[in-house]
């Protein structure tokens, strides 16, 4: 395997945990996330689903959870079904787990090949009222319903209709959400990995070079460490980019006098680390940038230490709103009047900082969590201000990840952030 797997007790407690919050007579069922199709007999790389991880740490295409803690037959209360591979199958993708190596990874006891999936289901179908099944849930984001979760959940509700169906998400979330500490763990070395991958990317940048270069950098070191692959597609914008957020073309050459900004996250043991740094191309922030860095940097390191417990994502948005206003004002780009003038509904500082300051981190780089839930110890989340003002063509973000603590843990403390530290970090 190409890391260290979480130890089947993470999974065996998680389980428990989930099995104290459903109803009595319940069944859980969880399927394997989509193989999507690329061209021809290949597909896009494989991620597994994030809650099929969570309980069982089967990083497997085809493969169903089944727990039903009231069964009568205590070799069905727990039961991991994993895909057959034919011979053949093994010629062209290669190993697949064996059922006692699934045993071994998940902790469940008893493992069956998909093939007796459908006739298992039927005896299970048959002795519960209620059924748990996972659709992914996010307020704010509606995803064509494409995948084999969603099929799989519409095929069950159509073969047995009169069974009472209940989602798994309201459960799932909050635990995911509170990570142990083989969680922290792998989210550090994540975050490890991805303080590697800048240290490297920065010495490589100068004037010149093209975006993709710096981020052929970034997924060189991520890879030769033990990352899958990145976090989430990076960003590795110069001059004007730097002010589009979710750019990833990545296809411009770096001129002399631009600020780079990278956005970046390597994925270790299905854990997402998730940076940002802007740093100035020919190794001088020029006094404009270094002005606005600094507000950026100020913010930054203000914020870090308010990742407590107690807190919420608005409260952390909240402070930094203010330290916006403040920050704007006196880098000219706002005014008292703009302030007092403004529209409550659009207000001033987002022309310059229109996204939110932190979001929940995990198994997926935007983990699940709302920003009105509370700060409990062990969460973690992103800190992130920014500022961009595009009609200079500087956009500065800084990006780190931090534990909720009386005293927040950034899992990235070694990344250089101060002025100082990055120019020299660039002399060539
Ligand atoms: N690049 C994703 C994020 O920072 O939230
Ligand atoms: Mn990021
Ligand atoms: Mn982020």
């Amino acid at each position: 395997m190409r890391y260290q797997p979480l130890s089947a007790q993470f999974y065996i407690e998680n389980r428990k945990n989930l099995v104290g919050e459903i109803a009595e007579d319940s069944l859980v069922l969880l399927t394997s996330n989509t193989e999507f199709p690329r061209c021809g007999d290949t597909t896009l790389p494989f991620r597994q689903n994030s809650e099929l991880l969570y309980l069982s740490g089967i990083d497997q295409e085809e493969t169903y959870l089944a727990l039903a803690p009231w069964h009568s037959n205590p070799d069905y209360r727990e039961i991991l079904f994993i895909k057959n591979p034919s011979p053949e199958k093994i010629i062209w993708f290669g190993h697949r787990l064996s059922k006692q190596q699934a045993k071994e990874l998940s902790g469940v006891r008893t493992v069956m090949f998909t093939e007796q999936f459908p006739d298992i289901l039927q005896d299970l179908m048959c002795h519960v009222q209620h059924v748990y099944l996972h659709l992914p849930e996010n307020p704010r984001l509606r995803w064509e319903p494409i995948t084999r979760e969603y099929r799989f959940a519409k095929q069950l509700m159509e073969e047995y209709p009169l069974h009472d169906y209940r989602r798994l998400a309201p459960l799932l979330y909050p635990m995911r959400c509170q990570k142990s500490a083989e969680e922290l763990q792998a989210l550090k070395h994540a975050c490890d990995i991805t303080t590697k991958a800048f240290l490297r990317a920065a010495k490589a940048i100068e004037p010149g070079k093209y975006e993709y270069e710096i981020e052929a950098e970034l997924t060189y070191e991520m890879i030769r460490n033990g990352a899958t692959t990145h976090s989430f597609a990076p960003i590795v914008a110069a001059g004007p980019d730097t002010c589009i957020l979710h750019y990833i073309k990545n296809d411009k050459q770096i001129r002399d006098g631009d600020l780079l900004l990278m956005d970046f996250g390597a994925e270790y043991a299905n854990y997402a680390g998730d940076a940002t740094r802007t740093v100035p191309v020919n190794g001088k922030f020029s006094p404009r940038q270094k002005e606005i860095y600094s507000s950026v940097l100020a913010i930054y390191k203000e914020t870090i230490p308010l990742f407590r417990p107690g807190m919420t994502i608005h409260k952390i948005n909240d402070f930094v709103f203010r330290r916006m206003e403040e920050e704007l004002q006196k880098l000219g780009l706002l005014t008292a009047a703009d302030i007092q003038q403004q529209d409550p509904a659009w207000p001033a500082f987002k022309k310059y900082y229109m996204h939110n300051t932190s979001h929940f981190i995990g198994l997926d780089v935007h983990d699940v969590g709302e920003r009105d839930w509370t700060f409990q110890p062990g969460m973690v989340l992103s800190c992130e201000p920014g500022i961009y003002v595009a009609e200079e063509g500087i956009g500065v973000r800084i990006e780190t990840d931090v534990v909720v603590a009386d005293t927040p843990i950034n899992l990235m403390p070694d990344m250089p952030v101060e002025v100082e530290e990055i120019e020299a970090l660039m002399v060539k």
